[in-house]
């Protein structure tokens, strides 16, 4: 076997636990040291998928040879589901299932039903689209609230050198289709932009779904992990599509949902729907963000652009008790200073991050 190209969990990258200070206590909605509280949770189940987006999991890295995690590795659902109690009582509202490719983890419907008993919940998941129009249904029935589809380019060629693997549009659109007659809605639907590369795409997409009821959210390319070669020239800004779309379609902005909203959202002055755009890179959004996220392996991340976690699944299997847990919770987000967007530069660029696919989009 060939070792790993890039070794993506080497060591298992951990922080030690915030050291029990005197205020201890698992106290509820605790701030972070920029006065953020905890409010999302994003779980990612799987560190595979069958798609090799350019921007993700480029097929030199993950090739064939590529070292995924064995299943003893990953979180069970029951420590899943035990930990997301954990993490409701912290003041979790919203919790997003990710990847890899969510979908391809075995009997997911099970987990959601386990996910779905917790009251109080919005509980939505990110999924390529590759196999959702068979999934729509039973994914509704165990209690999904609604989902987010990835789709780069309408343009078949384009789509296919996205995604690397050969994937056709029309799977995705029927699985949008299908989650739509099933009721995950609203659907929202990530476009990730990289400049020449799929550009092209971006007013065909908008036409597309204006007037679907669908939001179209375009996302500016990332430099999440360290395989995928970004470089701030393959950026196109937001403000960039926001006119190109406008100058067609006309736009207008909309206030957000809810503070902390990832997106800026944008409405067609004819009333025919929303888009959005996600500009981590030129307008950072970190001041608001109350996103943790779980990695498949039980390691617990503060920023989506962490070099180490907090490694959540020890403490599950070393016997500890759900008050203990909740307190090493309540001691790590209090620590928690990340703002990496903000302070984002060619030289923090090249960090050890960890890989998308691993920690969860
Ligand atoms: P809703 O508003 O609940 O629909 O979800 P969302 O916009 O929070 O979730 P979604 O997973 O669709 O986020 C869209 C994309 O925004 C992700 O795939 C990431 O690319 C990016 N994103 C989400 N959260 C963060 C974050 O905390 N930091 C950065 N830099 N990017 C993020
Ligand atoms: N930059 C921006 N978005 C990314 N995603 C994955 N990698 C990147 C990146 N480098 C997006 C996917 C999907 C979500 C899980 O994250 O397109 O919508
Ligand atoms: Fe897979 Fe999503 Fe990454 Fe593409 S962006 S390789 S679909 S996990
Ligand atoms: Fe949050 Fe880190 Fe993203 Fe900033 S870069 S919004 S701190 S996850």
């Amino acid at each position: 076997m060939t070792d790993r190209v890039i070794p993506i969990n080497d060591g298992r990258r951990t922080k030690p636990f915030p050291p029990k200070g005197e205020s201890g206590g698992s106290e509820r909605s605790a701030q972070d040291r920029l006065g953020r509280r905890l409010h999302d949770l994003r779980i990612s189940v799987t560190d595979r998928c069958n798609f090799r987006c350019i921007y993700c999991m480029p097929r030199d890295v993950f090739g064939p040879d590529y070292a995924f995690l064995p299943k003893s590795e990953l979180l069970s659902f029951e420590e899943i589901a035990r930990l997301a109690r954990v993490f409701k009582d912290h003041g979790v509202e919203k919790i997003r299932l990710t990847g890899g490719e969510p979908l391809l983890r075995r009997n997911l419907e099970r987990l959601i039903e386990m996910l779905a008993d917790i009251p109080g919940l919005d509980l939505t998941l990110t999924t390529n689209g590759s196999v959702l129009a068979k999934k729509a249904r039973a994914l509704k029935a165990a209690g999904l609230t609604r989902v987010t589809v990835s789709l780069d380019s309408l343009d078949e060629a384009v789509f296919r050198r996205m995604n690397d693997a050969d994937f056709p549009v029309s799977e995705v659109l029927n699985g949008i289709d299908a989650a739509a007659a099933a009721g995950l809605a609203p659907i929202k639907v990530n476009m990730v932009v990289k400049r020449g590369a799929n550009e092209d795409s971006v007013i065909p997409m908008a036409r597309y779904f204006k007037g679907s009821g669908h939001i179209v959210r375009f996302i500016e390319y990332m430099d999440v992990g360290v395989t995928n070669g970004w470089r701030m020239d393959d950026v196109l800004p937001s403000a960039e599509i926001v006119r190109m779309i406008g100058e067609k379609m006309p736009l207008e902005p909309v206030e957000p949902n809810y503070t902390g909203e990832v997106a800026e959202r944008w409405r067609y002055r004819d009333g025919s729907g929303e888009i959005g755009v996600i500009s981590s890179v030129t307008q950072a959004f970190c001041r608001t963000c109350t996103r943790a996220r779980l990695s498949t392996e039980g390691m617990l991340y503060t920023c989506l652009f962490a070099t180490a976690g907090y490694d959540l699944r020890g403490l599950l299997r070393g016997g500890t008790s759900d008050e203990e847990i909740s307190d090493a919770i309540a001691r790590i987000w209090r620590a928690r200073a990340d703002r990496y967007s903000e302070i984002r530069t060619a030289e923090t660029a090249k960090l050890r991050k960890i890989e998308m696919s691993y920690i969860g989009g």
